[in-house]
């Protein structure tokens, strides 16, 4: 008789014996902290029914015991002593969720050492220190899992480990900072100042404690850092990322690019080329063809380019309480899945096993080719024909120019999109450019990213 595939399977799985619960100890109760502790109690049912375990936080280090006891109420362990919470042998797991550099390092070698998997969103830590710390982890058969410190709802580690595991990657293109798309949108879509801009990033817990590490770049930078390291197989080439900032970036440019069709991004590329790997934080204008130019206001968005997969896309709110909150947990889910694994067995820590990475090398600024974006201040309007002959001759081919459309008064303004050319050459042809009798004030200079795939 026929029987129904469906009916005919056995009952369901019966449930594993219960493991007990992963015991979390957590350095820091702050936007992050404190969103990790409320997601964890708010969905604890379905992430204990997906991690095969309940996780429990069990002890907080904090600076202000009163203010964590108010977060996290009682039954949860305090201290003042992120150390002694590091090394607790009650402690299966440390969430180190308080940032900076100097500590942290102690802590996390610390917790390490005595055994404990280690979870974190501290970008900064692991772009400078983070060779150090997976090698100490591989040597104490600990994870350490850090899918928050980039992108943070994103979830571009685990693509980059797991899901695209059988590309050779030839591009990474990220909007990875939250503030300073943030920053860049109001300014561009609300005509807000720089200024009024950030403290809205701030005030709304988008930004780090100091700024400046947003604005300048230098958090974007940690985070293309750890993308390149999963991507190509290579250690965390931090130190030679080339990373330029927002801060003088004018509205006035934005309306050009518009004029153009493009929108300005601070845009990461982590870019395989012959030579080695470019690798570079810049505000640059991507095509408002691009999907990646639409991702606006706090949200992130990457871009990899595989051999084999082509161009994927992944999109997420890039800063904020729960959303890195998301990416902790799913980070202590997957710890807390780990039981009775080997280390060997895992998911290496930067996506390829410790003995087959390699360091790749960076192009060094001068190398790096890209189209650009010139906006010429001109004495004349006229002066524009000469000068893009001129420029042509000294191999800067105008691909598409214009004289930019902007309210009386603002003097002529010419805007050129070139063909791809070396840092090199333009820097030296800058120097002419602005020297030339036909212009009548600073030249603006960007990188255009076509992002072809
Ligand atoms: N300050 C960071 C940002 C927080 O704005 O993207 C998330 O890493």
């Amino acid at each position: 008789m026929y029987r129904d595939p469906v009916s005919a399977s056995p009952s369901p799985a019966a449930a594993p014996a219960a493991q007990r619960p992963l015991r979390v100890g957590m350095i820091g109760i702050g936007t992050v902290g404190g969103g990790t502790f409320r997601v964890l109690a708010r969905n604890q049912a379905e992430i204990a029914a997906r991690a095969g375990r309940a996780i429990e936080v069990t002890m907080v280090a904090a600076r202000d015991l009163e203010r964590a006891a108010g977060i996290v109420g009682a039954g949860v362990q305090l201290t003042r002593d992120p150390l002694q919470l590091a090394t607790h042998p009650d402690i299966d797991v440390v969430v180190e969720v308080a940032g900076g550099t100097g500590p942290a390092l102690d802590w996390a070698l610390a917790a390490i050492a005595h055994g404990k998997h280690l979870v974190t969103a501290n970008k900064a830590l692991l772009a400078l220190h983070g060779d150090a710390i997976f090698e100490a982890a591989r040597q104490h058969g600990v994870a350490v899992a850090y899918e928050g410190a980039v992108a943070v709802s994103i979830p571009i580690v685990k693509a980059l480990r797991e899901g695209l595991t059988a590309n050779r990657i030839a591009w990474v293109a990220g909007i990875v900072n939250g503030t300073t798309n943030f920053i860049l949108s109001r300014m561009r879509d609300d005509g807000l100042d720089f200024g009024t801009a950030l403290a809205q990033a701030q005030a709304l817990g988008y930004a780090e404690a100091d700024p400046s590490f947003d604005i300048d770049g230098t958090d974007a930078a940690h985070k293309m850092a750890l993308l390149a390291a999963n991507a190509f197989g290579t250690p965390v080439p931090f130190d030679a990322v080339q990373v330029e900032g927002i801060r003088t970036l004018q509205v006035l440019d934005m309306a050009c690019a518009a004029q153009l069709g493009h929108r300005i991004k601070l845009l990461g590329i982590a870019r395989r080329q012959p030579d080695g790997l470019e690798l570079r934080v810049q505000p640059a204008l991507v095509p408002d063809t691009q999907l990646l130019a639409h991702v606006d206001g706090s949200m992130n968005g990457i871009v990899v380019c595989g051999d084999a997969s082509g161009v994927t896309m992944y999109y997420g709110a890039g800063a904020g309480s729960e959303p890195t909150a998301s990416a902790v947990i799913a980070d202590l889910v997957d710890v807390a899945r780990l039981a009775g694994t080997q280390a060997a067995q895992r998911v290496p820590h930067r996506g390829f096993h410790a003995h087959a990475m390699r360091a790749l090398p960076v192009l060094p600024r001068a190398a790096v080719s890209s189209a650009r974006y010139l906006r010429v201040p001109l004495h004349r309007a006229s002066d524009a024909e000469p000068l893009g002959r001129w420029l042509a001759a000294q191999g800067l081919v105008p691909r598409k120019a214009a004289l930019a459309q902007l309210p009386e008064g603002t003097g002529a303004q010419w805007l050129v999109l070139t063909g791809p050319a070396t840092q090199a050459h333009v820097d030296g042809l800058l120097d002419q450019l602005q020297r030339h009798p036909a212009v009548a004030g600073a030249v603006t200079a960007l990188h255009v990213e076509p992002l072809d795939a």
